[in-house]
């Protein structure tokens, strides 16, 4: 039998532990464990990153997706969601306003809508990067071709987000149709590390049928493939989804994964999530203590924010981009670490 204070020891000496011991550490999760993964996360971030917080602001460009995922609120399927999409001008306008606000990296995220041709992309991408040369310009708009990202990447995108959502295959498709497969996904992050990208891939916590195996796997996954950055954050259901009646996942779980994340790779770009805030009111602040590094305030227009609801509850959603970006502020001050202004790129 292992003991749980030899493997924390271990992974933050060596950065690595076995699957058997990722998941005996997730199964035998106690407060005093996760106290000790929380401490020693938070002095390998200090060390890497200061008490510095990045933060990126995301414009949710598109609730319009062709694919069904089961677990989100933006799915095909749901007749109930009131699709929106945001024009090339709107996109530009979130940009300057963001800019005044501090922000140097922009998330332009969407469902997977083809609306959005490389064509019209790479004009937006191009336009965002003239005018602020220096910031980034992060894309996360789902699973594209090679020849797509090339093209995106040429046009001055620097960073691609794409969660795995899972590590292990037989999960994904409990999650997921038949239509969207494991392989292409894990295709298109190994492609877009190829191009150039920085990459992030990520997971959700407590997910339907996710037990401490498949998030050992998740982890292994982070040890070897070594994102630039990995966003978690817990599953929470949505009404109108066929997960609706499914338990949300907790804060304390995704807090101590957190931990055990950037001990694997201290230097990761770790955000805690929206949807952390989400499931607790200080959740956002228990993530950055846990080893979280980034937050991603909204800087979509307020009159879209509410439909771009992946999940129930999400918090936010009448702020404008100035109340959010101010009540992050204090919340971070609050928790011990500082805002900054920087395009926040991942420290080598
Ligand atoms: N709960 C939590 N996270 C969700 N996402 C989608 N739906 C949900 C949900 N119901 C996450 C997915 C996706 C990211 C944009 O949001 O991981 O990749
Ligand atoms: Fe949006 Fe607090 S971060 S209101």
């Amino acid at each position: 039998m292992y003991k749980t204070g030899e493997l924390i020891e271990r992974l933050s000496n060596e950065h690595s532990l076995s699957l058997e011991e990722y998941a005996f550490l997730i199964k035998e999760r106690t407060p005093e464990a996760a106290t000790e993964l929380a401490s020693l996360a938070d002095k390998k971030r200090r060390e890497v990153y200061g008490t510095d917080v990045y933060i990126r602001g995301l414009i949710e460009i598109s609730n319009y997706c062709v694919n069904d995922c089961l677990y989100c609120g933006i799915r095909r399927s749901n007749k109930a969601c009131d699709r929106y999409r945001l024009t090339p001008e709107e996109i530009l306008l979130c940009c300057k306003e963001g800019y005044k606000l501090g922000f140097r990296t922009f998330v332009m995220q969407g469902g997977e809508d083809p609306y959005y041709t490389d064509d019209l992309l790479c004009e937006l991408i191009s336009e965002v990067k003239s005018q602020y040369p220096d910031c980034a310009v992060t894309l996360s708009l789902g699973e594209r071709s090679r020849e797509s990202y090339e093209m995106l990447f040429k046009a001055g995108a620097d960073r691609y987000l794409l969660r795995h959502e899972t590590y292990d295959k037989e999960h994904y498709e409990k999650l997921h149709p038949s239509s969207m497969s494991w392989d292409n996904r894990m295709k298109c992050l190994r492609e877009l590390r190829q191009i150039g990208y920085q990459v992030g891939c990520g997971f959700m916590v407590e997910s339907p049928f996710q037990s401490e195996k498949e998030l050992a796997e998740d982890l292994k996954f982070i040890e070897e493939f070594k994102p630039d950055m990995c966003g978690i954050g817990p599953f929470i259901s949505h009404k109108d989804t066929p997960f609706k009646d499914e338990p949300s996942g907790g804060c304390d779980l995704t807090c101590y994964l957190l931990s055990i994340i950037r001990l694997i790779y201290p230097n990761i770009l770790l955000p805690s999530t929206t949807a952390l805030g989400t499931i607790d009111p200080m959740g956002r602040e228990k993530g950055l203590k846990a080893g979280a590094n980034v937050v991603m305030p909204n800087l979509s227009p307020v009159g879209v924010r509410k439909k771009y609801e992946l999940y129930d509850n999400k918090i936010c959603t009448g702020e404008e981009a100035s109340e959010c970006i101010e009540c992050l502020r204090g919340r971070i001050n609050r928790a011990g670490y500082k805002m900054v202004t920087d395009r926040g790129d991942i420290k080598r």
